[in-house]
């Protein structure tokens, strides 16, 4: 009972401090995602998988500055891997597409909430 209401007391001291920390994403952050769809379906599909994969390098370098001076260790370096993955994909390694997923979704899980299937926030 007493552990019962441990959990009780941490869960309802917790959730509110989450929801306070959801944020409407700067437009310019909507648009580099929106791209990165774009982009990871051209790799995907074989379509100008070299000039995607460059651009994908890029606008990566762009986010990580974003997410620098938010501290998040953990969406740095899900950007540092999207960088060095999208340069192996450029170079002509296509298995190196996997890893620019894996580089979405670490830092999807760790700062993306859905909220409906076109609102997004950061958390
Ligand atoms: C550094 C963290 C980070 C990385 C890396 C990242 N995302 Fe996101 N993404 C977010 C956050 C936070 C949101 C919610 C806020 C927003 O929509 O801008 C989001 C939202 C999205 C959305 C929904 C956009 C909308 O608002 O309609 C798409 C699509 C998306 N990401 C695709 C990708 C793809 C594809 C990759 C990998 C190539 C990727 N993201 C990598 C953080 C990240």
């Amino acid at each position: 009972m007493k552990t019962t209401a441990t959990v009780v007391l941490a869960l309802s001291l917790a959730a509110p401090a989450v929801i306070a920390a959801l944020e409407d994403p700067p437009p310019q952050h909507v648009k580099w995602m929106k791209e990165s769809a774009e982009l990871q379906d051209r790799i995907r599909n074989g379509q100008d998988v070299q000039a995607s994969a460059r651009r994908m390098e890029a606008l990566y370098k762009e986010v990580e500055a974003f997410w620098a001076k938010r501290n998040s260790e953990v969406a740095v370096k899900a950007c540092r891997d999207i960088q060095a993955a999208a340069a192996k994909v450029a170079a002509g390694d296509a298995g190196a597409g996997r890893a620019i997923g894996a580089g979405c979704r670490s830092c999807h899980d760790q700062h993306r909430e859905k909220i409906s299937d076109t609102v997004y926030k950061i958390k």
